[in-house]
């Protein structure tokens, strides 16, 4: 992208409308809200969150920070540099957002990114596709709430052509002020599933709180809309309420953008489909349905867009899942290979038997057992025991030979295994890798899942630690 820095000290005050309290500071190369990973050159953006950010003021500047943004009543100290002072540090971010989504060039799409799982694989397929194209701009990581929203809008750069950003939710009305700022082109949901059910009465009202996306479409703006999923009819009339076009992807047979050929296999897909009438050939390195499915809504956007669909398509070939998504290591026990799939990043009903059915794919020839490691899923609500047991279903079909599991929800799920295929219960996840490392075998593929609550996380990390990468 050009040199240009990111904000000049004069436009950045204008943006948040801040009182500085130098005349002049130099240019403003990025922001950050977080000393720990502030590079030099960057705003620093006094936030209060968990901790209040006023108190890392000092710091920051000891870290090469170009400005701080604070609030009126924060006291000056000593080495501090240039500091700009707004009323409330949160709104002034919004507005410095707001600012930047507004200097984009006419010609500039934006894409917001929601649904109940595949925000961040999307959003990353998104970013990999259009870097091919032109100047593209994304997180690197989920940043979706209040302040991941206006911090990455924040964070773009005036000639960025291609923006991309995840708006995710806890509660109904969140998505709503966060589009508002995004202004998106195109606004993608890839799926609505039962997840943070005590928040909610129903998977309807979720569908409900996911549809505000499309409050914040631009002018004949474009839905795109998983065909395949339950909420289809209730997300479209949502768009269509406010002018949207709406594009559906799916396998299903009245979807816009639906596969001629979709080959799974455990090493990713090859699909072809018809875009804007022309077919196009292309893979996700990424294995699994449900990725498969986000590819479409992928390539659905690429073309709302008016992105050159054959040039950047082919950047989904070689693009690695986000960490804990499915990442794959080798590792090697006793002179034989193990095959660690990692999806311990998070869980819900979807994603646990999307990543079982991959599991399911791994070829007997290369891999022996298939081992399901499994920690609760969380946020259920009232059904979290029915929505555990159930899996039973997945772990079957999968052809998993073994089951670990972990935390007070999955032992509904071991209770109702075959005994053969019980490997272990513990009642948390700490305790269950020893259970688990006793019983590795070499050709062994393991799977590793669960809410991030469930600490599932650390369980691969001590995993990878004890057996070396082939
Ligand atoms: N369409 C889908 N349906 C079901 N599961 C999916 C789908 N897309 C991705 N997943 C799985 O969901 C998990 C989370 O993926 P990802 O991080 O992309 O989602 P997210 O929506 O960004 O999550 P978060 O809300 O935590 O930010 C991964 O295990 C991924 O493989
Ligand atoms: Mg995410």
């Amino acid at each position: 992208m050009s040199s240009a820095p990111l904000w000049t000290f004069d436009d950045l005050v204008r943006a948040a409308n801040g009182r500085p309290e130098s005349a002049t500071g130099t240019p403003i190369t990025g922001l950050s809200i977080d000393t720990r990973t502030l590079e030099p050159g960057d705003l620093f953006v006094a936030l209060k969150d968990q901790r209040d950010g006023h108190d890392f003021v000092g710091k920051a500047f000891a870290a090469g920070a170009s400005a701080a943004l604070v609030s009126e009543g924060y006291r000056a100290q000593p080495g501090d540099g240039p500091l700009i002072r707004v009323p409330d540090t949160l709104h002034a971010l919004e507005a410095i957002g707001r600012a930047a989504r507004a200097r984009l060039r006419p010609e500039a799409r934006v894409i917001a990114v929601t649904g109940s799982a595949g925000k961040t694989g999307t959003k990353d397929m998104l970013r990999a596709a259009l870097s091919r194209v032109g100047p593209t701009h994304a997180a690197d990581k989920s940043f979706n709430n209040h302040w991941g929203v206006p911090l990455t809008l924040a964070r773009m750069p005036a000639a960025t052509r291609f923006g991309i950003f995840e708006i995710g939710m806890n509660h109904a009305g969140e998505i709503t002020p966060l589009v508002g700022m995004v202004r998106p082109h195109i606004a993608i949901v890839t799926t609505v599933e039962p997840v943070h059910l005590a928040q909610f009465p129903s998977v309807e009202a979720i569908a409900e709180a996911k549809a505000e996306i499309f409050t914040g479409l631009e002018p004949g703006g474009t839905a795109i809309i998983n065909r395949d999923n339950t909420h289809f009819e209730l997300l479209r009339k949502h768009a269509e309420a406010q002018g949207a076009r709406i594009v559906s992807f799916g396998q299903d047979a009245r979807a816009d953008v639906r596969p001629k050929v979709l080959e799974l296999s455990s090493e990713g897909t090859a699909i072809e489909v018809d875009i804007g009438g022309r077919p196009l050939r292309f893979r996700v390195a990424v294995p699994g349905i449900h990725i498969a499915r986000n590819a479409l809504a992928v390539a659905a956007a690429l073309d709302a867009a008016g992105a050159d669909v054959e040039e950047a398509l082919p950047a989904l070939a070689t693009l690695a899942p986000p960490p804990g998504r499915g990442t794959r290591t080798e590792l090697v026990l006793d002179g034989g290979k193990i095959l660690l799939i990692d999806e311990s990043y998070n869980a819900n009903p979807a994603s646990m038997r999307a990543a079982l059915a991959v599991l399911g794919t791994v070829p007997r020839a290369a891999f022996g057992r298939r081992i399901a490691v499994l920690g609760d899923m969380l946020e259920l609500g009232v059904q979290e025991k029915t929505h555990h047991t159930a899996l039973k279903e997945a772990v079957d079909a999968a052809g998993t030979d073994l089951v670990f599991a972990c935390g007070p929800n999955m032992a509904h799920l071991f209770a109702v295994l075959a005994p053969e295929k019980q490997g272990a219960w513990t009642p948390a996840s700490d305790a269950l890798s020893e259970r688990l490392f006793a019983a590795l075998a070499p050709g062994d593929v393991i799977m590793i899942k669960g809410s991030n609550g469930s600490r599932m996380g650390p369980l691969a990390e001590a995993l990878r630690k004890k057996l070396s990468s082939a």
